[in-house]
């Protein structure tokens, strides 16, 4: 069949071998451990879920201006300034579908055919396919293990090339719960606006901090603004990960750019899903700090137990809910690979984990606490028996 050259630029998710096993184990009746899934365990809490209701009820199921309904821009825009100090106009904003499609919207509207994109490694799946759709050069900064996999100045600075376009930064990181220290992101940013380089922060994880460090965005530092442009999104922070709401701010042109491309693609998001988004911006912000405080319970005992494990290393994550461990002690023992081990983890104790491949490093697996203490406990229990059986 022939299908468009740029789709042969892109490649299903390295995610999807362990989903699909896991789902034909499933199948088979099978009891699965399932600490592959990048979401919330939790339900979307009960304001968020009747603004939604109210909003069906009230007949607001039409279409909306395509950036999204003025409250919910002006509550993003207001919400960011409390958090942050960030001072962005309500033109400066504009919802998306997502914040996966925030960032793809945002490489589309500022990187060229043959640009390079700069993004360290380990990284979430989709910043690299998504620079590879739109004709980009991926240039992979590895960061280093035993510094957390902080991405610093320093690393920046010897990758820049001459066609660095822009560069991805997630703190906290899917998958390594990296944190950039604040003084740290400026540099990088200074980096960025010497170098005339875009700075695409992705805040999807930015309020899952822990040990009480405070949230933090660059967007607090008005002297980067020309270079910098943040992705947002709800799915986490709120547990709407099926309602579909991201957002983007920047300079006004960058937000024109992206309301231009989205006026000829989703549209606006979907109205019902705006008004749950505005309660749960503008409500009580309870729900967030229980997820936060569960979250931070779980990532202590996850961490401690895989630490027990011999052979496993596991640095402390600073953010988001996922654990990164080394396992590459289990490949003098007859394992192959991250892959290798995910499969017959798989297949011999049924807990389902993403391969390290998948995000950029060899050495690793990631495991996502966002699950019950109960089945962390059984699958890592599990996970254990599994490394002492090699
Ligand atoms: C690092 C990161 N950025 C962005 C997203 C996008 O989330 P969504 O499109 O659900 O808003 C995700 C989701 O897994 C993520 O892990």
């Amino acid at each position: 069949m022939k299908l468009a050259d740029r789709m042969s630029r892109i490649s299903v998710s390295g995610t999807m071998l362990v989903s699909e096993k896991t789902i034909q184990l499933r199948e088979r009746g099978i009891d699965v451990v399932d600490f592959g899934a990048g979401e919330p365990d939790f339900s979307t809490p009960e304001n968020v879920k009747q603004a939604g209701i109210r909003a069906i009820q009230g007949n607001f199921t039409r279409y909306t201006a395509i950036g999204g309904i003025r409250e919910l821009r002006s509550a993003i825009v207001d919400q960011h300034a409390r958090d942050f100090e960030s001072r962005y106009d309500i033109s400066e904003c504009i919802v998306n579908v997502g914040g996966k499609h925030s960032i793809f919207n945002l490489c589309s509207a500022l990187v060229n055919e043959g640009d390079d994109v700069l993004i360290p490694t380990p990284y979430w799946v989709s910043f690299g396919d998504i620079a590879h759709y739109v004709g980009a050069r991926t240039v992979w900064i590895p960061t280093r293990e035993d510094d957390g996999f902080r991405l610093t100045a320093k690393m920046l600075e010897a990758a820049i090339t001459p066609k660095s376009r822009l560069l991805i930064v997630n703190s906290p990181c899917n998958p390594s719960g990296a944190v950039i220290d604040d003084e740290e992101f400026e540099r990088i940013a200074a980096l960025c606006l010497k170098n005339d380089i875009w700075l695409l922060s992705d805040e999807c994880y930015s309020k899952f901090l822990y040990d009480g460090r405070k949230p933090y965005s660059i967007a607090s530092r008005p002297e980067f603004r020309s270079h910098v442009v943040i992705a947002g999104s709800l799915s986490k922070t709120y547990a709407m990960t099926g309602w579909r709401i991201g957002y983007v701010l920047g300079p006004r042109d960058v937000v024109s750019a992206v309301q231009k491309l989205q006026s000829h693609s989703t549209s606006n998001p979907t109205s019902i899903s705006q008004k749950a988004a505005l309660e749960a911006v503008t409500g009580s912000q309870d729900s967030v700090q229980r997820m936060l405080a569960e979250y931070a319970k779980r990532r202590t005992f996850v961490v401690e137990r895989l630490r027990a494990i011999a052979g496993v290393h596991c640095e402390m994550p600073g953010g988001a809910f996922y654990a990164y461990p080394n396992i590459a002690a289990s490949f003098e023992r007859g394992i192959e690979s991250s892959m290798d081990f995910a499969v017959k983890l798989l297949e011999k104790e049924y807990v389902a984990v993403v391969p390290g491949s998948a995000f950029g490093t060899r050495d690793h697996i990631r495991i996502s606490y966002a699950t019950s203490m109960e089945l962390l406990d059984n699958g890592l229990t599990r996970m254990a028996r599994f490394i002492e059986s090699l």
